[in-house]
């Protein structure tokens, strides 16, 4: 069965590695990172945007996920990604999510909190991880769009206050990575981060995992981010796996071809990212 977050990321958390979270908008996707944790033997989350599950409805996501927990050796959980209605948290809580994040960032903070803390009443009562952020991610992810201006840092005495008052199981705090690729580098702030870490013993999440180097990724998960978001990247390889094959054979027409070869692309990049994380063997 499809298990919480909470105890592979705060296991992640005290052991001082980061379990990879991977959206996933095909069943393809969703097997290709499936079958890469099983060959990391790694604990897995599996999460959807709010987009995906309009796309496909959560009731369909949630039994292809539940059969693959079913299957496999490894622990997964089942996550609803930047969500900032209550109704939709609710409806993929129903469905089988074993994981939320709700999304009040763009809220002043005692709105935040507010809405925060009425989503972990809800999803309480079923046992479901609750992520909230606190700061503005950068970037594009589905829907949301925050433009660089607009996207702001994390303040560490706001995540423990925050803490204390929502009880919220995960936070992602806004640390300067951002969703989509790098123009460059990104500029991640370590002293930062170091100051909420110390402050905020939950498992941290990191956001905007796509474009990340490695050794970035590293010196992130050995200061506390337990849980690493990975969307983008997985898009541009399964989306150019297709192309590449379209490319060589226009007249292809079986997406059992084409289909084959881009879940390979999504297996392998889900493979490097495990690794980077570190949660390689821990499951
Ligand atoms: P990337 O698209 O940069 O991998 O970010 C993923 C993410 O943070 C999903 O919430
Ligand atoms: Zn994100
Ligand atoms: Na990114």
């Amino acid at each position: 069965a499809l298990v919480s977050s909470t105890q592979m990321l705060g296991e992640a958390r005290a052991e001082g590695y980061c379990v990879g979270a991977f959206n996933v908008h095909t069943l393809e996707m969703l097997q290709a990172v499936v079958e890469a944790a099983e060959e990391a033997n790694a604990p897995l989350i599996l999460q959807t945007t709010v987009g995906t599950v309009r796309h496909l409805g959560p009731e369909y996501v949630a039994a292809m996920a539940r059969v693959a927990a079913e299957r496999a050796r490894v622990p997964i959980a089942l996550h609803l990604d930047h969500c900032q209605e209550e109704e939709l948290i609710a409806r993929c809580i129903k469905a089988g999510y074993t994981s939320v994040m709700i999304d009040a960032s763009m809220h002043l903070f005692a709105e935040n909190v507010e809405r925060t803390q009425r989503v972990v009443t809800l999803a309480r009562a079923f046992g479901v991880n609750v992520e909230a952020e606190l700061g503005k991610v950068g970037g594009v992810e589905d829907d949301l769009v925050v433009d660089d201006a607009d996207a702001s840092l994390a303040d560490p005495l706001e995540c423990e206050r925050f803490m204390e008052l929502t009880k919220v199981d995960t936070l992602a705090p806004a640390i300067g990575t951002a969703h989509g690729i790098y123009k460059g580098e990104p500029r991640i702030d370590f002293v930062r981060l170091e100051e909420i870490a110390r402050r905020v013993l939950a498992p941290l999440v990191l956001h905007g995992g796509s474009g990340i180097p490695e050794a970035q990724v590293k010196r992130a998960v050995a200061l506390g981010m337990a849980k690493m978001n990975v969307a983008t990247e997985l898009r541009i390889a399964f989306s150019n796996a297709i192309k590449a094959t379209f490319e060589e054979h226009p007249a292809e027409n079986d997406p059992r071809t084409y289909m084959k070869r881009a879940k390979q692309a999504v297996k392998e990049v889900a493979l490097a990212k495990m690794e980077m994380c570190g949660c390689t063997g821990k499951a």
